[in-house]
């Protein structure tokens, strides 16, 4: 590691989240320079790099430093000039704020409930890097979960019991979470994504650490569990995950560049009044390098 180098490095929270200066995201990373944020994001979970005015290309480049990005799901996220950014936005691309009644931002709103970015794959997403174009004040905030330390303040005998469980996960759920979605014949335009099972407890491929992998959003049942059972348990689980003790809030700068693990981390974006107030964000997603691991297979 070099001697002389210049990012400084303050804790945005004790548990989770830290912020990072002197470092210019539009430049590129040298080996490094990459291998102390690389460190710094496995140590930190959420990397919060503020004041860097990036063009959508250069977000890009930043992101493909980490890895290959994804390109989402939905056709009406992704921005038309990159299919790599996804738009997590209430503004439309040219400018106005989307309506209420419309399916895209039916479907932006449910980024209020917890989630871990694209646990409807069989291979889920292992980081996102969001970046805020049209910020707000009042509300919009992002909170994230340190999911090792959720899983960790879990007593001895419930961690037995999930060790071996396993959890369907459905992009359709996302779509029932709606009600207006729901009841919609068109529910947006999305690729044909099967539902996929994921292990309940996944050990991070990097850290080794064990975290709790949870995904409101998408999680429909735990196998072989009944229905009432198997709410009950994920519900009381989220419940615990999201405790004040875990859980860093982000207020966003505009420009602030957020870089989030969604291997050990989940989120949420705190309501705001969506209708009237405009907030545009700009997200790529690194693909997995692997299915998520469990207890067992180690
Ligand atoms: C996301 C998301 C967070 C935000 O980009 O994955 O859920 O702050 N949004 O908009
Ligand atoms: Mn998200």
């Amino acid at each position: 590691m070099s001697l002389h180098n210049p990012i400084s490095v303050r804790k945005r929270h004790p548990l989770i989240g830290a912020e990072l200066t002197g470092v210019d995201l539009r430049c590129p990373l040298d080996n490094n320079l990459f291998e102390r944020i690389h460190s710094l994001w496995m140590e930190n979970l959420v990397l919060v790099f503020p004041n860097q005015s990036l063009n959508d290309e250069q977000h890009i480049k930043f992101g493909s430093q980490f890895g290959e990005l994804e390109v989402h799901p939905s056709l009406a996220h992704r921005s038309s000039e990159n299919r790599e950014i996804y738009r997590v936005s209430n503004v439309d691309e040219s400018g106005n704020i989307i309506q209420s009644t419309e399916t895209a931002w039916q479907y932006i709103n449910l980024s209020w409930l917890w989630h871990t970015d694209s646990s409807f794959r069989k291979i889920p997403s292992k980081g996102s890097i969001l970046h805020g174009i049209e910020t707000t004040k009042k509300g919009g905030h992002t909170l994230f979960a340190n999911m090792y330390e959720a899983y960790e303040g879990l007593e001895t005998s419930i961690k037995k019991r999930l060790d071996s469980l396993y959890v369907m996960h459905d992009h359709d759920y996302i779509i029932k979470q709606s009600r207006d979605l729901s009841k919609k014949s068109d529910k947006g335009s999305y690729e044909n994504l099967p539902p996929v099972r994921h292990p309940l407890i996944q050990i991070h491929p990097v850290t080794g650490r064990r975290s709790l992998f949870l995904s409101p959003h998408t999680m429909d049942y735990i196998v072989g569990m009944e229905r009432n059972e198997s709410r009950e348990l994920l519900d009381e689980l989220i419940h615990h995950a999201t405790s004040e003790k875990f859980v860093y809030k982000h207020i966003w700068e505009n420009d602030d560049v957020v870089m989030w693990d969604n291997r050990c981390t989940m989120h949420a974006v705190e309501p705001f009044d969506n209708t009237s107030v405009r907030r545009i964000m700009h997200r790529v997603t690194l693909v997995g390098d692997n299915q998520p691991i469990s207890i067992e297979s180690t």
